[in-house]
């Protein structure tokens, strides 16, 4: 079964596709006070609902999403039409690093889809060619919360350098040329509240769908949640930071 349906299954009762929940989303894009009429650029968008939420929290700003998810992005079209957004929102087919506009973003998002640039720092580099120089970047990414063991970089297929910890991630992000104006860390039950959606929506599907996709998903399901439950569980965080352009 193609990853991305699986993933686009998975997300079904979590749209938010990072450990994030609704109420902590919205206190995050409030508190990035746009302008009515604000710009909003969200790089790996998915589904978009980091955009729809921003575009039903502004109702005068529009939005540009970008994935490279046709499930994701059909998804978000769907969800725009049945939202009344679709006027103030464009989708692109496109991989992060190939999109250009002609005016820059109040608000550039990239949450959970850092690896799109090559990790946080490359992110950050390529958001500020988008970002208007007072505008504001919303960046979801992992972290260490504890020392990785081997076999959770194994499972996770990542190596120890690919994420700071905490400290170290703000400061990448700083170093980066920007200030942290506001930020969420992940909490265990949002993790929990995550995977467990995760795992239970695909569970969910592939036993209503007996034969070889019923099949592969759920090999799927369990093999994430091995992956999550016996490797990085309590050992990989998220943080979701505000930042302003603004160096040291
Ligand atoms: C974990 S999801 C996060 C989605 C969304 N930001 C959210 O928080 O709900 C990561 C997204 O990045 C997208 N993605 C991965 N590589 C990409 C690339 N090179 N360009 C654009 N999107 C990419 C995936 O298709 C996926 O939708």
């Amino acid at each position: 079964m193609d990853r991305q349906l699986i993933s686009h299954i998975a997300h079904r009762d979590h749209p938010i596709a990072a450990p994030i929940d609704d109420a902590q989303l919205e206190r995050l894009l409030r508190r990035a006070r746009l302008r009515p009429e604000a710009r909003i650029l969200d790089l790996g968008c998915g589904g978009a609902e980091w955009t729809m939420r921003a575009l039903e929290l502004y109702p005068e700003a529009t939005a540009d999403g970008v994935d490279v998810s046709e499930a994701a992005l059909t998804s978000a079209a769907g969800e725009a039409a049945r939202r009344g957004l679709t006027d103030r929102m464009r989708l692109h087919h496109l991989a992060a690093a190939d999109f250009t506009a002609g005016e820059p973003y109040d608000l550039v998002l990239c949450v959970g889809a850092t690896h799109a640039f090559g990790g946080l720092t490359e992110t950050l580099h390529a958001v500020r060619r988008h970002l208007h120089p007072a505008g504001q970047a919303l960046v979801g990414e992992g972290f260490w919360e504890k020392p990785p063991p081997p076999q959770t970089l194994a499972r996770l297929g990542a190596e120890p350098e690919e994420y700071a910890d905490l400290a170290g991630t703000v400061n990448r992000a700083e170093d980066a040329g920007y200030a942290t104006v506001y930020a969420y860390t992940s909490t265990r039950a949002d993790w929990d509240e995550y995977e467990w959606s995760w795992t239970g929506s695909l569970t969910r599907w592939a036993l209503d769908h007996p034969g070889p996709d019923g099949d592969a998903a759920l090999a799927a399901a369990r093999d994430h949640r091995d992956m999550w439950l016996n490797g990085y569980r309590d050992i990989l965080g998220f943080v979701t930071l505000l930042l302003r352009l603004g160096s040291r």
